[in-house]
C-alpha cells in the first residue's frame, strides 16, 4: 500500500520519535508499505515520520529495489560507531526539488532490530551509510538542510521558505 509522503513544513518531521515496542503484523504492515512508498518515489531511504508515524522505524534501499539483498529494515536503529567524511549531494522526499552536498562519515556501524523483535549489527559505508545516517536523522527531527553551513544554508532557507509559503496557500 502506497502512503502519503509528509512534506516540509509539517510538524511530525521535526519531532523525536517514540521507540517500537510492539512486534506485531501492524509492524510488518508499516514497514511493507514503506518500502513500496520508497521504492515508488524512487528514494533510497523512508523513515516512519515520512508517513506520518511516530516510531523509530526506517527503511533505506540505495539499489532501488532493484537487488533485493540490498534492502534494509532498521528497527530502533543506533549509530554505535563512525568515522572518516564524505561530501556528497543529498535530497529529501520531504524537501521536493531541493538538492545540496552534505558532510557524513565515510564508514558507520548501526545496531538495530529486524522486524522480529531480534538485535543485528549492520557496517555500511559511501551511499549506504549517507541513506542511513540522513533516516537516523529523521528519527530524531533532524533534516539533512540543518547540517548546512554558508551559501548552502542560505540556499537551502529560500527553498524551505517557499515551501512554507506553498503550504499555508495564497490568501488574497
Ligand atoms: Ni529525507
Amino acid at each position: 500500500m502506497m502512503l502519503p509522503i509528509r512534506l516540509y513544513p509539517e510538524e511530525i518531521l521535526r519531532r523525536e520519535c517514540r521507540p517500537v515496542t510492539d512486534f506485531d503484523a501492524e509492524l510488518r504492515r508499516l514497514a511493507a508499505a514503506m518500502v513500496e512508498t520508497m521504492h515508488a518515489a524512487p528514494g533510497v531511504g523512508l523513515a516512519a515520520p515520512q508517513v506520518g508515524r511516530d516510531l523509530r522505524l526506517a527503511v533505506v534501499d540505495v539499489t532501488v529495489g532493484e537487488e533485493e539483498d540490498a534492502l534494509l529494515v532498521l528497527v530502533n536503529p543506533e549509530l554505535v560507531e563512525s568515522s572518516g567524511s564524505e561530501i556528497d549531494v543529498e535530497g529529501c522526499l520531504s524537501i521536493p526539488d531541493l538538492t545540496e552536498k552534505v558532510e557524513r562519515p565515510s564508514s558507520i556501524a548501526v545496531q538495530a532490530s529486524d522486524l522480529d523483535g531480534n538485535d543485528f549489527e549492520v557496517e555500511a559505508e559511501g551511499l549506504v551509510a549517507r541513506a542511513i545516517c540522513h533516516e537516523i536523522d529523521h528519527l530524531n527531527g533532524i533534516l539533512f538542510v540543518d547540517h548546512l553551513r554558508g551559501l548552502r544554508r542560505d540556499r537551502a532557507r529560500r527553498h524551505l521558505r517557499r515551501l512554507e509559503r506553498d503550504a499555508v496557500g495564497v490568501t488574497a
